[in-house]
């Protein structure tokens, strides 16, 4: 589903990720993990084309996205859904146009964004909050809409890039299950942190990037 083959980044002279090589199955959620500036950030940026590899080649659903042609990266952008730290909602929208707007702009059928929409709310258990507006909403809220608005067109992945960073630690697990629940339906997620006392338990893979290696960790 997702290889690294060989993959290097360097930004003037510093090294970021060295020869990483790597394979996620698809269904597979893993953690990506290591101490603040240590690449994960720009691992993740690679794979929803924020940055290009200096090295080496990545592949996502047989998609080459070291040689994509022009055309075929709207259809790269579909198989992949991103959800940030700061949300990044708007906030004059309610919490469905929130959602939709993805699909909006793709020009689905009103009647296919009314259907997708319910569905990705639901998922993240949030369609009675579907006519707020986001501001109205706790931080969870606020990444769940993120979240349904990542998954709304489903997507083959779902990359997250320190997803709980804003939150407190218990909404921060609540957060982990929606994860988990949508990962349960078949989408491979990559979840990348610097929490630590998030991994605590998991029976997830754990990739840990330090001094622009790889390594991995297995379930802690
Ligand atoms: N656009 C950029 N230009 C130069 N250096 C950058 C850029 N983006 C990130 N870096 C550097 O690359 C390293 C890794 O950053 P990042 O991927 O954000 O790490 P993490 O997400 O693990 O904190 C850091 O040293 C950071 O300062
Ligand atoms: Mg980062």
């Amino acid at each position: 589903m997702i290889t690294f083959q060989g993959v290097s980044k360097y930004y003037e002279y510093h090294t970021v990720l060295r020869n990483i090589t790597l394979t996620v199955p698809k269904g597979e959620m893993v953690f990506l993990t290591g101490p603040s500036g240590a690449g994960k950030s720009t691992f993740l940026k690679l794979m929803y084309l924020a940055e290009t590899p200096d090295e080496g080649d990545i592949t996502i659903d047989t998609l080459p996205l070291t040689s994509l042609k022009p055309s075929q990266v709207p259809l790269l952008r579909r198989k992949i859904g991103v959800v940030f730290q700061d949300f990044k909602l708007i906030n004059n929208l309610t919490v469905f146009d929130n959602v939709a707007l993805a699909l909006r702009v793709r020009k689905a059928a009103e009647r296919e964004v009314r259907n997708l929409v319910s569905e990705a709310l639901k998922k993240v258990h949030l369609r009675h909050l579907a006519d707020s507006y986001p501001r109205s909403l706790s931080g969870g809220e606020q990444q769940r809409v993120a979240i349904a608005r990542a998954i709304v067109a489903e997507p083959l992945v779902l990359l997250a890039d320190e997803p709980t960073g804003n939150l407190d630690p218990n909404t921060a697990l609540d957060i982990l299950r929606v994860f988990r629940d949508i990962n349960l339906q078949g989408t491979t997620i990559l979840i990348a942190t610097h929490n630590r006392e998030l991994l605590r338990g998991t029976d997830k893979r754990v990739l840990k990037l330090d001094g622009g290696g790889l390594s991995e960790e297995g379930g802690a």
